[in-house]
């Protein structure tokens, strides 16, 4: 590390800010904050869905300059104009979304533009070995030399995740690192943290994970509406002091009372699907109005399923039946004409047109309902549409037109699940849902996810976090390398019973 050591609490610190505000077109995302960094400490920056975490940031880092107010950096007053700059200057980021660069390796993906270099050649093997060197820190195993293209979404964020390490950092940013690792895998992160706490760097801490903040966090700064709310030692307030600072109330509830009860009828079942090297045998059922969790550690093959009874990926073997009737699907357009929607865990490639404004993204599934007898689109009715169900999910955009790259991540997430809403589907695979998305939010996704169960909907809740698969669904369907080792009831299981069967110490009765 070349960073210092580190100094006591009183000292000045790292990086300071002042009076920070930040206007884009139409928005103010950020009014007067205050901010500030010491070394070896861990600062964590809470604030709902569109409050500004990755904005104040994106101004740390360059990427966008402050409309008004100051930073000082070791006690200086600076300002940095791209990221480069404030790469050399010793602070790095890692972005909430992921910006590596597909068809390159992962080695090059972590030196990109800082090559390692012998006279005008990059120098491979050095490239590769210092790669590896940042992987194996992380305990991660993916190979320097593959292309990035067709890594997992949680293998991408490990090696942004090394990337970030590998510039040897006196500032380390962190915008939602864990958003989509495993328990092991955050476990591995918290250990390369705390090292590099010890070792003096300042890292600024954001996820909406807040119960696994205690582990390594010092302070927490709290944000709503872009307005600084205050800054505490973590030590001396709790999760549900921070949480209503940041949504201005207390919430009492974590997950609704269902109000659905399912029906005796199946609408939806899967048999024995298989597709070689990813899952095999893969059965369950689907009542009406039910929620059905998948359970299961990472690799387990729940997302594979979903993709492939979405046409997204092709199956080798095995049958899907709805409402009674065998279907064939082939392509994603099948399964959604035969009313089957998928919500992605991977909003950025599978889920948005990015580019393009809210209202076009949230009928895209569904122009029938927004057009005119003649098939034209009747703006009117498009419109409404947008707005209802913008109103609905409390999506925080100055308007329907405004492009989906423009709002925050969590916002973004909320327009996929309303989109699929508005397709008014008849089987919704949810996969991780509420991955980066705010308290207040969640609860509305929940609610949400029961009301249309109660419409007699058929609902697959894929979820890493068992407390949201026991809170919500009727049975649990829990995988295992590529298999379904057990259909739990919820209401009889625990989450020591759940991890049994996603680990296969457990099998299948009869
Ligand atoms: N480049 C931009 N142009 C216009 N508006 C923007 C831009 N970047 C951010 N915003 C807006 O600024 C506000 C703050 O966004 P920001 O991404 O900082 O939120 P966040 O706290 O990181 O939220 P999340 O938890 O969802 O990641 C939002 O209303 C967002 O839509
Ligand atoms: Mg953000």
């Amino acid at each position: 590390m070349t960073a210092g050591p580190a100094l006591s609490a009183s000292g000045e610190p790292l990086l300071r800010l002042d009076n920070i505000s930040k206007e884009f077109p139409g928005v103010r995302a950020l009014s007067n904050v205050h901010f500030d960094l010491r070394r070896g400490e861990v600062h964590a920056v809470c604030g709902e869905n569109g409050a500004g975490k990755s904005t104040l940031m994106k101004i740390i880092s360059g990427v966008y300059q402050p409309s008004s107010g100051t930073i000082s950096y070791k006690g200086e007053e600076r300002q940095f104009s791209s990221t480069r700059e404030s790469e050399a200057a010793g602070i790095a980021i890692i972005h909430q979304e992921l910006n590596l660069v597909p068809h390159l390796s992962v080695a090059e993906n972590i030196y990109l533009a800082r090559e390692p270099r012998r006279g005008f050649l990059v120098d491979r093997k050095k490239l590769r070995a210092d790669a590896k060197r940042c992987l194996d820190r992380l305990g991660v195993d993916i190979n320097p030399d593959r292309p990035v293209r067709g890594l997992s979404v949680a293998q991408c964020q490990m090696v942004e995740i090394a990337k970030a390490l590998s510039l040897d950092a006196e500032v380390l940013i962190m915008d939602e690192p864990t958003s989509s690792l495993t328990e092991q895998e955050t476990r591995l992160l918290f250990k390369v943290i705390r090292d590099l706490k010890a070792s003096g760097v300042g890292i600024v801490y954001i996820s909406h994970r807040l119960d696994e903040m205690a582990e390594i966090v010092d302070r927490v700064t709290v944000l709503r509406d872009g307005r600084y709310i205050s800054t505490d030692d973590f030590a001396t307030t709790s999760i549900d002091a921070i949480v209503s600072k940041m949504v201005g109330r207390s919430l009492e509830e974590k997950f609704p009372d269902r109000t659905s009860v399912p029906g005796d009828e199946i609408i939806f079942s899967a048999e024995r699907l298989t597709r070689a090297g990813t899952f095999r045998d893969v059965s369950f059922t689907l009542r009406r109005g039910e929620i059905l969790g998948f359970a299961g550690l990472m690799g387990a093959g729940r997302t594979e399923v979903a993709r492939a009874i979405f046409g997204a990926d092709p199956l080798d073997a095995g049958t899907v039946t709805l409402h009674g009737e065998t279907l064939s699907i082939t392509s994603p357009r099948d399964a959604i004409a035969a009313g089957i929607a998928y919500l992605s865990e991977d909003r950025k490639a599978q889920g948005l047109a990015i580019k393009m404004p809210v209202d076009a993204n949230m009928t895209l599934a569904n122009m029938e309902a927004v057009s005119n007898r003649f098939g034209l689109i009747d703006f009117a009715k498009h419109a409404k549409a947008a707005r209802d169900y913008v109103d609905l999910l409390n999506i925080r955009t100055p308007s329907i037109r405004q492009p989906v790259r423009l709002l925050s991540g969590g916002n973004q997430q909320k327009i996929i699940i309303g989109k699929w809403l508005f397709r008014k589907s008849k089987v919704l695979f949810f996969d991780e849902p509420t991955r980066g998305i705010d308290v207040g939010a969640k609860l509305a996704i929940y609610r949400l996810m029961d009301e249309l169960a109660a419409d007699g909907i058929g609902v697959v809740l894929i979820s890493s976090e068992l407390p949201e698969i026991l809170g919500m669904t009727d049975r649990v369907a829990v995988f295992h390398q590529g298999r379904i080792t057990g259909v739990l009831e919820t209401q009889k299981t625990t989450q020591e019973e759940i991890m049994r069967y996603a680990s296969g110490y457990a099998r299948p009765a009869g």
